[in-house]
């Protein structure tokens, strides 16, 4: 199984889409880095394995562990009943809505209801993607990485963001004139996710998590990117 392979190669390979920071970013030096990535680490050290990354895009990520390109993802991907379908979830390790974002200049939209009649940027594949286009009526433009769907917004391209909190506050606090409006709209849980038949690594996934929490190592990351 999976796990047997990542112990005989000594490394855990991660599929993951870095363009999503705080959780999975290219820093300056161009090394993917965050939270997600931290807590990969701490996991690796835990079955005592190095770690190695791949980046690719989002809509990519569940197609690709099912051709075994990698044996798990960490992407702050959300636990859906619909993903559950084709792949497994770890226990959850992280809590996310979705937040709509728009100019500070706007003042019609300020909740889902007003994104009518209006043109919503979203990362494609994404709870945001599926969220938006459940609603009638509204133009949806679906960006490949969500910094895209922020550069639109500043240059009027597109009305609104909808997207994960974390993510979204965290442009919002770099970039001027865009804000955030009203609480999350949906109650979303992260989870990592695995091949359906790779209990063995599931287990032991679950395991490490939970020696992580225990030891604080968790709450550490956890500071150190959402202070
Ligand atoms: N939580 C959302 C989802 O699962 C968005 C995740 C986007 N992640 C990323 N690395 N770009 O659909």
């Amino acid at each position: 199984g999976t796990l047997e392979k990542i112990k005989e190669e000594g490394k855990l390979v991660v599929g993951t889409e870095a363009s999503y920071r705080p959780f999975e970013y290219h820093n300056a030096k161009d090394e993917i880095v965050g939270f997600d990535i931290d807590i990969a680490k701490a996991l690796s050290k835990e079955l005592g394995v190095e770690l190695e990354i791949k980046d690719i895009a989002f809509d990519g990520l569940i197609p690709s562990l099912k051709t075994k390109k990698f044996d798990l993802v960490i992407a702050a991907m959300t636990i859906t009943e619909s993903r559950k379908k084709s792949v497994d979830f770890s226990t959850p390790y992280f809590n996310a809505g979705q937040v709509i974002a728009v100019l500070d200049s706007e003042d019609q939209i300020q909740n889902v209801e007003d994104l009518v009649g209006k043109t919503v940027g979203v990362q494609l594949g994404t709870t945001g993607d599926l969220k938006v286009s459940e609603i009638d009526g509204l133009e949806i433009k679906r960006y490949e990485k969500i910094p895209q769907a922020f550069i639109d917004l500043k240059n009027g391209r597109i009305d609104a963001i909808v997207n994960d909190l974390p993510v979204t506050a965290t442009f919002v606090k770099k970039v001027e004139g865009v804000k955030i409006v009203g609480t999350p709209f949906t109650e979303e849980n992260y989870g990592m996710a695995i091949r359906k038949d790779d209990n063995e690594l599931e287990k032991r996934l679950n395991e490490a998590l939970s020696n992580i929490k225990e030891k604080g190592i968790y709450d550490k990351i956890y500071a150190k990117w959402f202070k």
